[in-house]
């Protein structure tokens, strides 16, 4: 597949079309729109609501921050797909999408419309690692503003996939939405439409608690405007290896790494490859992706043996005492010997170390100690999955390590700015809004 030169005019013709406040005025140019984000308990995974096609159906789909863009299958939005539209084949629709072939009536598609000269590529699902190969179309998408005003998007592209596409997602998705680094992911296209900075700031909830994603440039409500003064940032890198399948490998061009170059627990950092902590720029092995598609963060084998290991005797100094391993889990603790703080387990403290000793990202037991039975906690990280979590990146952050934190993913500076733990300031990402 090539790549092509900067081809911006498709999202640009976008037509947007602004609905009317209920008062009959125009709502102003929208700097910023939110979203909500839920944790299904069953699965862990995180997911949005939004409104989509001529009928704006509802659809629940799921985060994932490395994906390139949405897809789904509704039976519900396909029995109204009126204002959806095929991306053809050799356009530049198809060339920003960067979809690999043409598929043609005879084969089928699940498209609302049967069309040949169909531009096609294929979707994954990074739960289960499975694919699907179809065409991608566009359709009428409703955002939110900060402002409150709702926004019509035309031409918002996505593919509709097949149902067994679906297989491991949560039972209330029916598919996912990309934020990836593509021209096609959701703050990628609004960026275009709105002429919007390309940024946007994720807040993940805990179990049982509401987050918020907010996409574009905006003052936030106190005391996060304070909390995203003070964030720090570390460099958005890229691994300029892309291998071409399914996620397992996954075109590793489009997702979020960052530069970890060191562990800590507590005070003492870890010994480790520093072979494994960079991005190898001839192969792509190596390095730290952000996924929210991953439960828990997931450590190259020798990572997560010396992290276990330093953990449990950090642990046995505070007097905690181990207990039997809950898979997935490698070291879990009584919990009546644990204490608890704001921010959660009174536990060793995690740091990953970005490019500096000054600069690094702090765990605390809120967000390194996961419930997994009666009376016992575990260190929530778990070991990389050779065939799960890639065989080549060796540290995937995931889920539960992001939850209560600003994450501010501004692409246009390639920065990622990030809290320390809300709760140490007494509030959470259920509270997190606009201002
Ligand atoms: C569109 O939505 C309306 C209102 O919810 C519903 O009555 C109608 O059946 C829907 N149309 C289709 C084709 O599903
Ligand atoms: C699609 O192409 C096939 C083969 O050329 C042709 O037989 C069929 O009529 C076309 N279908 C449509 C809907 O254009
Ligand atoms: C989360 O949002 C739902 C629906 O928007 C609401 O009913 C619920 O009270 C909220 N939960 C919390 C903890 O705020
Ligand atoms: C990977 O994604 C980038 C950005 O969308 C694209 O330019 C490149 O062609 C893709 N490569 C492969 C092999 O999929
Ligand atoms: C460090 O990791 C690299 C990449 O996996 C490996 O080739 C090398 O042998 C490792 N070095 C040591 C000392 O284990
Ligand atoms: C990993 O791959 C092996 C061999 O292909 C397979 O047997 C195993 O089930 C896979 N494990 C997971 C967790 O997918």
């Amino acid at each position: 597949m090539a790549s092509y030169p900067t081809l911006s005019i498709f999202i640009a013709s976008s037509l947007l079309i602004l609905s009317s406040f209920s008062n009959g005025k125009t709502p102003p140019k929208p700097k910023a729109f939110t979203f909500p984000i839920w944790k299904d308990d069953t699965t862990n995974q995180y997911y949005t609501t939004i409104q989509f096609g001529s009928n704006a159906t509802t659809l629940n789909v799921g985060v994932d921050l490395g994906g390139k863009l949405l897809w789904f299958n509704s039976p519900e939005y396909f029995s109204a797909a009126d204002s959806f539209r095929p991306t053809r084949c050799g356009t530049k629709q198809c060339k920003i999408a960067d979809g690999i072939g043409c598929v043609f009536c005879f084969l089928s598609p699940p498209a609302p419309r049967c069309t040949n000269n169909t531009c096609s590529d294929y979707a994954l699902n990074p739960f289960t690692g499975n694919e699907d190969y179809s065409g991608i179309g566009t359709d009428v998408l409703r955002v939110g503003s900060t402002r409150r005003a709702q926004y019509k998007v035309n031409n918002f592209p996505f593919k509709y996939a097949h149902d067994a596409l679906l297989e491991g997602l949560a039972t209330n998705l029916v598919g996912l939405i990309g934020l990836a680094r593509t021209r096609v992911s959701l703050p990628a296209h609004l960026s275009s439409a709105f002429k919007i900075r390309e940024k946007f700031t994720l807040c993940l909830p805990s179990s049982g608690a509401n987050g918020s994603m907010i996409i574009g440039e905006t003052a936030y409500i106190k005391p996060f405007q304070q909390i995203s003064k003070s964030i720090r940032t570390t460099p958005l890198l890229r691994n300029p290896v892309s291998i071409n399948g399914n996620e397992v490998i996954g075109n590793l061009t489009i997702q979020y790494f960052i530069g970890v170059k060191s562990i800590r627990v507590g005070e003492t950092p870890l010994v480790l490859n520093q072979t494994l902590l960079s991005i190898n720029k001839r192969t792509g092995e190596g390095g730290t992706s952000i996924r929210t598609v991953r439960a828990y963060t997931s450590l190259h084998k020798s990572i997560y043996a010396a992290l276990v290991n330093e953990f449990v005797k950090a642990a046995a100094a505070k007097n905690i005492k181990r207990v039997a391993s809950v898979a997935p889990f490698g070291a879990c603790f009584d919990s009546k010997t644990i204490s608890s703080t704001k921010a959660g387990p009174d536990v060793p403290t995690v740091d990953f170390v970005l490019q500096s000793k000054s600069v690094y990202w702090r765990f605390y037991g809120w967000n390194t100690m996961v419930r997994a039975g009666d009376g016992v906690m575990c260190l929530a990280f778990v070991e990389g999955q050779p065939n799960l979590s890639g065989p080549t990146t060796s540290i995937f952050v995931g889920g539960y390590q992001m939850e209560n934190h600003l994450l501010e993913f501004d692409m246009a500076a390639e920065k990622l700015g990030f809290s320390s733990s809300l709760l140490l300031r007494d509030t959470s990402c259920n509270q997190f809004r606009a201002a």
